[in-house]
C-alpha cells in the first residue's frame, strides 16, 4: 500500500508494508536466483520455509499436536464442501446460520446429500442479530455444529467459542489471527488466507488428528484431509507463492506482539469506528452492540442518495474500497490487522467532513 493510501477491502485485503516491501525482494531472487514464483513446493529451499512457517504459526496460536495444520487450494469455499465429506457419519448435522457465509456453507452440505440441521437462521431480522441460545434446535445426535465466528458481508460476530458437545467447525475466515484463541475449543477451525493471513490461493485447517483417522474411503484422495496430511499439504502443487506470504505474515504478526497486541490493536479501531458512528446523525450501524465484528463494519448512510458521492469523495482522499457487499448495499470498512489506527483515524475525519458538509 502506497503512503496515505487506505485499502479497507473485505478481501484480498490490505497488508504489511514491510511484507509487501519483502515480497519485491524474493519475486526477483528466493533460493539461487530463482523467483518465487519459479521455485517448485519440493525444493529444499521452500521445503524448510513451509516447515518453519507451520513452527510460527503454531507457537502463535499455541497449537498442540493433537491437530494437523494444513495449508490448502481451494479458497474457504471448498472446505464447504471437504467438511461434510469427510466429518459427517450417519447423523445428521447442524448448522447455525448467522449470514451469509454460513448459509452457503449450510447449502453446500445439503448437497451431499446428509441431514442437515439448521439450528437457527437470523434471517428473519436480515442477520443484524443472533438468535438467543435457549431457542437455537441443537441436535444432540449430529456429527458436527457448524458455525462461522465473523460474517464479513454482515460484520456479525461471535466473540466466544460456542459451548456444544458435538465436535465444533468453525469458519474463521476473517478472524483467524485477529485476536488469541483457545484452540482447544474447536476441533475443526478453517481460513482462507486473503483477510488476516495474506493473499489469496490459501486455506489454512487446522483440524483435530482424531477426526481424521476415520478414513473416508469413499473419496477422492484430493478431498480427503486424511490424505493432505499425509502427504504434509504437498499432495498436489502446493500455492506456493500465498504460503510463502502467509509465512512473511506471521512472522509480522510475532513482531507486533502476537496475537494479544492485535486483538488490542483491533478493538480500538473497531471501538473508534463504532463510537463515531453511533454518535453521528448520518450513518447508521445496524448491528446488535453484543455482535458487532471488530474487523468488517458495514455502515449506512441515512440518505442512500448520498452513498455514491461519499465514495467518490472518500477516494479522492485517499480512502478505497469502501463499498459495501453487493447483497447488502451501503458501506462496509475492514479493519484486519493490517490496517493501521492512522487508517481508522483519517476515515472518521473524512466521514465527520462529509456529515459537516450535509
Ligand atoms: C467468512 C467467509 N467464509 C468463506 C469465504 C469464502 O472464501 P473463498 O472466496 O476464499 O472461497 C469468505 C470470503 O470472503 C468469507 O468471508
Amino acid at each position: 500500500m502506497s503512503e496515505n493510501i487506505y485499502n479497507f477491502s473485505a478481501g484480498p485485503a490490505t497488508l504489511p508494508k514491510s511484507v509487501t516491501d519483502h515480497l519485491k525482494l524474493i519475486i526477483n531472487d528466493f533460493d539461487q536466483g530463482m523467483s518465487i514464483l519459479e521455485v517448485s513446493h519440493r525444493s529444499k529451499a521452500f521445503k524448510d520455509f513451509a516447515s518453519e512457517s507451520e513452527t510460527t504459526f503454531r507457537r502463535l496460536l499455541n497449537i498442540s499436536d493433537k491437530y494437523e495444520v494444513l495449508f490448502l487450494q481451494g479458497g474457504a469455499t471448498h472446505q464447504f464442501t471437504m467438511i461434510p465429506q469427510n466429518l459427517s457419519r450417519n447423523g445428521p448435522v447442524d448448522y447455525l446460520i448467522t449470514g451469509g457465509w454460513s448459509k452457503k456453507a449450510a447449502n453446500y452440505a445439503a448437497q451431499q446429500q446428509i441431514e442437515v440441521n439448521i439450528v437457527s437462521d437470523s434471517s428473519d431480522n436480515n442477520y443484524t442479530d443472533v438468535d438467543n441460545q435457549d431457542s437455537w434446535n441443537i441436535n444432540a445426535d449430529s456429527d458436527y455444529f457448524y458455525y462461522c465466528a465473523n460474517e464479513t458481508v454482515h460484520g456479525i460476530e461471535i466473540h466466544n467459542p460456542i459451548n456444544i458437545d458435538t465436535p465444533l467447525v468453525c469458519d474463521m475466515s476473517s478472524t483467524l489471527c485477529t485476536r488469541p484463541i483457545e484452540v482447544s475449543d474447536f476441533d475443526v477451525i478453517f481460513a482462507g488466507a486473503q483477510k488476516n493471513l495474506g493473499i489469496a490461493g490459501l486455506t489454512i485447517v487446522i483440524i483435530k488428528k482424531e477426526l481424521i483417522k476415520q478414513k473416508a474411503e469413499h473419496l477422492n484422495p484430493i478431498m480427503r484431509y486424511e490424505d493432505h496430511a499425509k502427504d504434509k499439504s504437498m499432495l498436489n502443487t502446493s500455492p506456493v507463492f500465498a504460503w510463502y506470504t502467509a509465512g512473511l505474515v506471521f512472522d509480522w504478526i510475532e513482531e507486533q506482539g502476537g496475537l494479544q497486541a492485535m486483538a488490542q490493536i483491533n478493538q480500538t479501531k473497531s471501538q473508534l469506528l463504532y463510537e463515531y458512528i453511533d454518535n453521528s446523525d448520518l450513518y447508521q450501524n445496524p448491528v446488535s452492540k453484543k455482535y458487532r465484528s471488530w474487523v468488517n463494519i458495514p455502515f449506512i448512510l441515512k440518505d442512500n442518495d448520498l452513498d455514491d458521492i461519499f465514495l467518490s469523495q472518500a477516494e479522492k482522499s485517499g480512502l478505497y474500497n469502501l463499498k459495501g457487499h453487493r447483497t447488502v448495499g451501503g458501506m462496509r470498512a475492514s479493519v484486519y490487522n493490517a490496517m493501521p489506527v492512522e487508517g481508522v483515524e483519517m476515515l472518521i475525519t473524512f466521514m465527520k467532513d462529509f456529515e459537516n458538509k450535509q
